[in-house]
């Protein structure tokens, strides 16, 4: 019988707290091949709200514009299927609550420690006290947020499972709240709430050099407790100057990045009283998925050549340290973090620290005093990018128990990857522990030195990390955060949450391939999710962004060198705005400097400015705003003569043993018929005179096999397996366990060495998209057309998508390939095999063969 499965709501699992009045019910079909028709109901408890009624469309998605919600319902959302003979099937459902909606929702006053904060000065975690009496509990919400990090306990018991809480927001523009559900927590009688309040991202450590105070130097807290009774009567628990407060507990220091320092003697005395202050922000629902302890890895142990424990954790990962350890009061345990091991084999942090006189950054270090007896620690308000520790405990402290604990957003997992060759499937795994050391509430380019979110690395990864995971939800928020910074002129950032920037980065924001980001995701995220949301709510910022990119057009930097190129197309290529250019390519290919490879590109500026219009182009044509539509057409026509002029240069030849000079230009294309067959030759020949090495950095790793691919899939393959230093596998084969930043990896130009920086890893995509070729074709339809290709025998590809599990494998067999396709139910797939054939199926699974 047909029934809807996979029910998401604006993409997430039965959201609590939820934001949105218009949200997106999506499902899956099973049990039948097609879905006729479609009924949504919600209801509140047994009050219907809102009927959809039968309505026969096929599609699996349905946003809801004409019901009106209010603060703190909850719904239960219940859908009924008709398949293909019109027999309907059972209701199946899901629920949601809605969070506060209204400014007027949120009685509780901001409130902050006892003391008045300097920027220069370094202070303990805050520790409030709230108790009151309660009875006949019959349900109970706590709705909390802070400026800084918090972590609740309700009599003693921690509330919820999100861990660096509230996440990481531009906090001046939008701070986010979490909703809990505590009613299980409270008991009659007198109930004691407390809760701790960190520096977070707030006013710790950010960026390369551990920057303090970028969004306040106040730290501050919000919290407002809901209990209903069993009568209907509601008690409010706010946050206000009658809370206890003292900052004599145990957690003297903490910092995102550097660390903790943990007395644990201490108990919180709550001698004092919490001072109300204010925040200009109202408190919103973030709508994203949350962050959550995940894996947990226990260590081997040895003995460092330094006479240290050394603890390896066997994985690269994001995340907190805990352990038990059993000591003398006062007795002293040091624990450092950190990637990689130095030449004699003792933990250095030379890769992803940076020191300079006055600065070291981060420091990954926890210090930690002991009580008498049994010490119980776990990390709670800061991340370490780690996959060894060395401990130096004094020697009468027994550590019996450690583990790692994995700390990252709870992206639900949608793509498998596997594949005859060993070291692909690691190097995979590797580019799913880089995607996973790296979102923990907002993309970041690597757990470590910056840890900051990188617009470009965002766009870079976005493919892949969307084959991966479901992440709908995710990325739109990062949209948010990209949107939240947008300037008056249009412009859009580096980075986002705005923060962690230096001085001498600050002419880099609205970087190509950087800040176009805020068109390029809502352009990839339409076609992966065919979710017309993000064009509601950013297409207004992604024209002004778009107006931003059209005034460089034909303009020159002072310092930027003319182009010889005539003049009336130099109207029309971009030479100004400083931009990170392709960034990390192989050192022999080109070195990377900041101050080198941070000018202008104009190539690289006017490619990514006909991309951003082609992009544009589409997007408004889909709005049906043909005016714009055909103004960025046209522009982006002139900008592509101009390119092409310029490809006839010195400067910008096509004659050259770059890769991405070569693969840019024909991923967008941007040539004429006669240049991009010369391009296409030129880099082979490229490819040839490095050995069929992978020379292109950040922006064209995910671009170069497709670009291989669509011409001679052969040398797609050849470079694809190539093991030698640069290349994917090289870095499987080398061991790694997440994504190097740089080719050379831990040997890698100085101060780019971070050995988990998901943006090379983007070529997986292609093994999905490519390898396997699934590629989601419009609503319900795919388009399956794998490429077999090289010394692989097999390869294999499951994706959860938006429409349902689709999957697609091959194998070689003596007398040729074979194909297993599976195609979700209510979905058709165009299946195009590699001898030529193609064949539309439905639902189920289908095998083919090709005689080679
Ligand atoms: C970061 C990158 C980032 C880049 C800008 C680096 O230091 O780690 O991932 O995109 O700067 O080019």
């Amino acid at each position: 019988m047909i029934q809807a499965t996979w029910i998401r709501i604006d993409h997430l699992d039965a959201p609590m707290g939820f934001g949105s009045r218009t949200p997106l019910i999506t499902w899956n079909v099973e049990g039948a091949k097609k879905q006729s028709a479609r009924q949504i109901c919600l209801y509140e408890g047994d009050q219907l709200l809102w009927d959809s009624g039968k309505d026969g469309s096929d599609a699996m998605q349905m946003r809801i514009t004409d019901c009106i919600f209010s603060s703190r319902q909850e719904i239960s959302c219940r859908i009924r299927l008709w398949d293909e003979e019109d027999c309907a099937g059972d209701w199946c459902g899901t629920r949601w609550e809605m969070g506060l909606l209204l400014p007027s929702d949120w009685k509780a006053d901001w409130i902050t420690g006892n003391y008045r904060a300097r920027k220069q000065k370094r202070y303990p975690v805050d520790c409030f006290r709230k108790s009151f009496f309660v009875k006949n509990v019959k349900k109970a919400r706590l709705y909390l947020t802070a400026c800084g990090l918090y972590e609740a306990e309700l009599n003693g018991k921690r509330v919820g499972r999100f861990v660096m809480a509230p996440g990481v927001t531009d906090y001046r523009r939008r701070v986010q709240y979490q909703t809990y559900d505590v009613t299980d927590l409270l008991s009659g009688g007198e109930n004691i709430l407390t809760v701790q309040l960190a520096d977070g991202w707030y006013r710790g450590g950010c960026g390369a050099l551990g920057q303090r105070n970028q969004y306040g130097t106040e730290t501050k807290l919000l919290a407002q407790l809901e209990i209903t009774a069993e009568d209907g009567s509601r008690t409010v628990i706010a946050s206000d100057g009658s809370w206890q407060w003292s900052d004599d507990g145990p957690i003297r220091f903490a910092d995102p990045k550097d660390g903790e320092i943990i007395d644990a003697g201490r108990i919180p005395g709550y001698g004092g009283r919490a001072k109300a202050t204010s925040h200009p922000v109202i408190p919103s629902a973030s709508d994203n998925v949350p962050v959550w302890e995940q894996e947990h890895f226990v260590p081997k142990r040895s003995t460092a050549p330094n006479g240290k424990l050394l603890l390896d954790f066997g994985q690269n990962i994001a995340g907190f340290v805990r352990f038990r350890a059993s000591a003398r009061g006062g007795a002293q345990i040091r624990i450092r973090l950190g990637e990689m091991l130095d030449k004699e084999g003792n933990l250095t942090l030379s890769n992803i620290q940076v020191n300079l006189p006055g600065v070291c950054s981060p420091l990954q270090e926890i210090r930690y005093t002991c009580r008498e007896g049994l010490n119980e620690y776990r990390t709670r308000f800061a991340v370490f990018g780690f996959q060894y520790a060395e401990v130096d405990a004094d020697a009468d402290v027994d550590l019996e128990e450690m583990e790692s604990i994995a700390v990252y957003s709870a992206l639900e997992r949608t793509g498998w990857f596997r594949c005859s060759d060993e070291a692909l499937n690691r190097f995979a795994d590797a580019a799913v522990w880089s995607a996973k050391g790296n979102h923990l509430d907002s993309p970041t380019d690597c757990p470590t030195r910056e840890r900051l979110g990188w617009a470009g690395d965002a766009q870079i990864f976005f493919n892949t990390a969307s084959y991966f995971f479901n992440y709908a939800a995710f990325s739109k928020k990062y949209l948010r955060d990209l949107y939240d910074w947008q300037k008056p002129d249009g412009k859009l950032p580096q980075i986002a949450p705005d923060g962690g920037v230096l001085l001498p980065m600050k002419p880099l924001d609205g970087s190509a391939g950087w800040a176009d980001a805020g068109v390029l995701i809502p352009y990839r995220f339409l076609k992966r999710y065919g979710d017309t949301s993000v064009l509601t709510e950013f297409y207004e910022g992604m024209v002004q962004y778009t107006e931003f990119v059209i005034r460089r057009i034909g303009k020159k930097a002072l310092y930027a060198k003319p182009l010889k190129i005539p003049k009336e197309l130099r109207r029309f290529a971009v030479n100004t705005g400083a931009s990170y250019g392709e960034w990390a390519e192989p050192a022999d290919v080109y070195p990377t400097s900041f101050f080198e490879t941070s000018h202008i590109h104009a190539d690289i500026s006017t490619a990514y400015t006909v991309c951003v219009l082609d992009c544009m182009a589409e997007m408004s044509g889909l709005l049906g705003k043909e005016t714009d539509s055909k103004r960025y057409r046209y522009l982006a026509s002139l900008c592509r003569e101009a390119y092409q002029a310029m490809a006839e240069t010195a400067e910008y030849t096509l004659d050259t043993d770059r890769q991405a000079s070569l693969v840019r230009p024909l991923y967008f294309d941007l040539l004429t018929e006669k240049q991009a067959e010369y391009a296409r030759k030129r880099l082979l020949q490229a490819l040839e005179n490095y050995n069929w090495r992978l020379g292109t950095g950040f922006l064209s790793t995910p671009l170069i096999l497709d670009v291989l691919s669509g011409t001679d899939p052969d040398a797609a393959y050849r470079l694809l397996e190539n093991r030698e230093l640069p290349g994917w596998l090289f870095m499987a084969e080398s061991g790694a366990c997440t994504v190097w930043e740089s080719w050379e990896g831990p040997f890698a130009q100085e101060g780019i060495a971070s050995l988990n920086h998901y943006s090379k890893g983007a070529v997986c995509e292609w093994l999905f998209s490519t390898m396997c070729g699934i590629r989601i074709e419009g609503q319900n339809h795919f388009r399956i057309a794998p490429q077999p290709g090289g010394h692989f025998t097999f390869a294999k590809a499951e994706y959860h998508s938006i429409y349902g599990k689709v999957a697609s494998e091959w194998h070689r067999t003596e007398e040729g390939t074979v194909f297993r396709v599976a195609v979700p139910c209510n979905c058709i797939a165009k299946i195009c095999l590699p001898d030529g054939r193609t064949e539309t199926t439905g639902a189920g699974v289908t095998e083919f063969f090709c005689a080679f």
